[in-house]
């Protein structure tokens, strides 16, 4: 059975609180769980993780490289200049796909850039929770 990660950044545990208008009402508990009910459909297994820690993120990267089948990483805030969590998904050989709940390009001008994204097989963005659906589908 594949196992699929969802790694998720800084301040998503704040989901429900957080600016609802811009990443809706819903808590990350509630997504997880969600993502979990679709991997139980598609077969496989999936772990979910989230860390404020940009040191937690990378450490979590390389170990999934030889455990975990496929990952699906929101960085937060580093997605926007972390150029050490670029390299860490560089490093590993699992397919990354990069998704944000919100639409990045159409937000502030310091958020229309990834600098993760070049080396993720993909990016989702916009679709909210659906994106993390929508990638566990293509890795599952
Ligand atoms: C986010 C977008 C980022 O710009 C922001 O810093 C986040 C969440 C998203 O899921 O839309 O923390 O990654």
């Amino acid at each position: 059975m594949k196992n699929i990660w969802i790694i998720n950044g800084p301040n998503l545990n704040m989901l429900g609180i957080r600016e609802p208008g811009v990443y809706g009402a819903q808590t990350l508990a509630a997504i997880e769980d969600e993502i979990c009910a679709r991997a139980r459909e598609l077969g496989v297994a999936a772990e979910c993780f989230q860390f404020n820690s940009e040191g937690d993120i990378i450490d979590k990267l390389h170990a999934a490289h030889g455990n975990a089948q496929g990952v699906i990483l929101n960085p937060g805030a580093y997605t926007h200049y972390s150029y050490a969590i670029r390299d860490a998904v560089a490093a590993i050989s699992t397919p990354v796909i990069e998704v944000h709940l919100s639409n990045i390009h159409a937000r502030e001008e310091f958020r229309h850039r990834s600098v993760t994204a070049a080396v993720c097989r993909g990016q989702i963005c916009g679709l909210g929770p659906k994106g993390y659906l929508l990638a566990l589908e293509a890795l599952a």
